[in-house]
């Protein structure tokens, strides 16, 4: 039987526009072999749940790291981390971390339920401008930015969303005009499931389509962000990454009705 969720997915791929890509999952694995130009990345947030998996697919990609997070400094030793304990609230403990870097991914997140409306935009917005303008200051060459997608049909967020949310949307308009090449990777629902189990969709649309609970497991998710961190692929591009299961044969059908109208 075909579901919804399979529906709007093929939709989707109809719907060639919006879509940016498809590829087989590419979480780093032990065959990966190692890239040909090592850099220097610093990953902002890197004992986080996605942060952790920053720093793994870039070490297997042959990569040193910066794993920066206030309570970083704590970690145990790493071959190629460097753990630094800094706070993207006070950008004078950032800079010292990013120089001689070449890129960024900014992972660092706060749970919304637990802090006040105020700390959300501390993390979210000033704290994306302000490490956009160090690390400008710092001469890192790009800034790859985790942030979400949820914006709701009419074009609002959901009513409980909508402080972390908002402070998420200035912090994309921050870093857009910040002047730093910029990456900014939207995740809908992120989950602890295994990397490489289900294909990765980017999509180029805001707000996407009903028919999720569309999720991407955290593994993937780090995989996008490496790559765009990288390579010079993702420069000043914004999209949202999805997990996707092959639509069922014949599903096309259904998601007729849910194309767009061409414009006039
Ligand atoms: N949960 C979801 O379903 C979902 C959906 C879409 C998007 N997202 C977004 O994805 C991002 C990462 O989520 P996650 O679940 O992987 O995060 P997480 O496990 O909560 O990790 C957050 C990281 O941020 C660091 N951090 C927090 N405040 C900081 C500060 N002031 N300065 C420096 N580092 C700080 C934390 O380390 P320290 O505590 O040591 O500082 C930790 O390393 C967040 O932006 C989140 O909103 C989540």
């Amino acid at each position: 039987m075909t579901t919804r969720r399979t529906l709007i997915l093929n939709g989707l791929a109809l719907g060639s526009a919006g879509l940016l890509g498809a590829r087989l999952s590419g979480a780093a694995g032990p065959e990966h072999t190692p890239d040909e130009n090592p850099l220097t990345v610093a990953v902002l947030g890197a004992t986080g749940r996605t942060g952790k998996f920053v720093v793994e697919d870039l070490l297997a990609r042959g990569h040193a790291v910066r794993g920066i997070s206030r309570s970083a400094g704590g970690q145990p030793p790493r071959d190629g981390v460097t753990w630094i304990s800094a706070d993207v609230r006070r950008p004078e403990t950032i800079r010292p971390a990013l120089e001689d870097a070449d890129a960024l991914v900014y992972a660092v997140g706060v749970t919304y339920t637990q802090v006040e409306v105020s700390a959300l935009y501390d993390v979210y917005h000033t704290g994306v401008a302000d490490t956009a303008a160090v690390a400008g200051q710092a001469g890192v060459k790009r800034f790859v930015l985790l942030s979400s997608a949820g914006r709701l049909l009419d074009g609002e967020f959901p009513e409980r969303l909508r402080p972390s949310m908002d402070a998420k949307a200035k912090g994309e308009a921050a870093l857009r005009t910040s002047g730093i090449h910029y990456t900014i990777s939207r995740t809908p629902g992120l989950s602890d499931r295994p990397g490489g189990e289900y294909g990765i969709l980017l999509l180029q649309m805001d707000p996407i389509p009903p028919g999720g609970p569309y999720m991407v497991c955290r593994e993937d998710s780090a995989s996008v962000l490496v790559e765009c961190a990288v390579s010079e692929n993702a420069i000043n591009k914004t999209f949202t990454v999805i997990n996707v299961v092959t639509p069922e044969v014949g599903s096309w059908r259904d998601a007729l009705p849910y194309l767009h109208k061409d414009s006039a």
